[in-house]
């Protein structure tokens, strides 16, 4: 039995790291690739299937990139690590640092980060301090303050975070045997967009694997990159994804032109929709790992993307428990009856 040892270790020869580090690793990657048949159903797909982001150690995607930087951070030498986060990278640099015995330091904009996601990054030990400001004005911030401490910046702008995170190509490219037609995620600070589609043009040179068309979803209210220009006040439900000034927006707009794909805006509404459905496949995402999704669907029924025989994954970058209290039916009151049979059969009658 062969077993897993983390992304690293899994995909040395294809990542463009230094040489000979030890990776600090918490296993992450190896997530399910998981069919959604009633999706791909409705659209006439042949095949519609979710890269379930949420199982890896600390319930999201950023754990690949994590694990990557931490342990160069490492290898030279580093104490501290620091980075802004809408929550997700907080809670992953954390239990990395935790791991490896290094401060961390997690800026984050003030009451916009989900409860799941600001508990995990203080069990872990990460000095969280909150600004009165957005992500954008955070990003800012330890980009000047990184230097100072001296601490290393671990967000997206981390070139070795890109390089983890694109074994999630990797990973699809094994599973599947080439590139699905479409690939379809969220876009926010847009270090992802561009890691995918970096690792699958890496394949697709040294193993003529193919690359798929790359679909980036936005917020409507939250969508620099459909606007074109900075969304000075960024508003979605999806506050993983709420941030007005991407990092890295130039090469995702590259990545989804060069791959012949796009980037569109979905609404809020549309966006809970999506995470129901995927609910209702068995798969619970948090709201912005629903908007490929939604971001699909509406090109789809539009007769933009014509997906009737074609493959198309979904990265659903994290994990539902992160962000239950918006979850539409939640707050619904629960059915409460007398702890008897009698009164819970007469309750349970439709
Ligand atoms: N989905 C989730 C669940 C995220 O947490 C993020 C980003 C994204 C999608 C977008 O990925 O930024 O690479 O385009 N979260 C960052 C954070 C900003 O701080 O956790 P991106």
């Amino acid at each position: 039995m062969s077993s897993w040892r983390g992304v690293l270790e899994q995909y040395r020869e294809w990542l463009e790291l230094p040489q000979g580090i030890s990776p600090v690793t918490l296993l992450e990657g190896n997530t399910p690739l998981l069919s959604i048949p009633h999706l791909a159903a409705d659209w006439n797909s042949s095949a519609a299937y979710v890269k379930v982001e949420g199982m890896n150690p600390t319930g999201s995607f950023k754990d690949r990139g994590m694990t990557a930087a931490v342990s160069v951070a490492v290898a030279g030498g580093a104490r501290a690590l620091i980075c802004a986060s809408t929550g997700n990278t907080a809670a992953s640099a954390a239990a990395y640092a935790a791991r490896a015995g290094l401060r961390c330091i997690v800026l984050i904009p003030e009451g916009q980060v989900a409860a799941g996601k600001l508990a995990g990054a203080r069990a872990h030990g990460a000095e969280v301090v909150q600004i009165q400001g957005s992500f954008d004005a955070a990003l800012e911030l330890v980009q000047e303050l990184a230097p100072l401490l001296p601490a290393v910046l671990v967000n997206s702008l981390n070139p070795d975070r890109l390089e983890g995170q694109a074994t999630a190509a990797f990973e699809i490219l094994d599973h599947l045997g080439g590139a699905p037609d479409w690939l379809a995620l969220p876009v926010g600070n847009a270090g992802n967009i561009s890691a995918l589609w970096l690792g699958f043009r890496r394949m697709a040179e040294k193993r003529s694997s193919g690359t798929p068309r790359i679909l980036g979803a936005q917020a409507a209210g939250a969508a620099p990159l459909v606007v074109g220009s900075p969304v000075e006040n960024p508003r979605t439900v999806a506050s993983a994804i709420r941030i007005g000034r991407p990092a890295r927006g130039p090469q995702a707009l590259a990545a989804a032109r060069e791959s012949g794909g796009g980037i569109v805006s979905v609404p809020d509404s549309e966006i809970l929709r999506a995470q129901a459905d995927l609910a209702s496949e068995g798969i619970w995402v948090e709201p912005a790992s629903a908007a490929g999704v939604a971001a699909a669907r509406a090109e789809i029924e539009s007769g933009r993307i014509d997906i009737k025989g074609k493959t198309i994954v979904f990265i659903a970058t994290g994990h539902g428990l992160k962000d239950p209290a918006l979850y539409p039916h939640v707050n619904d009151p629960i059915l409460t009856v007398l702890a008897n049979p009698r009164a819970l059969m007469e309750a349970l009658r439709t």
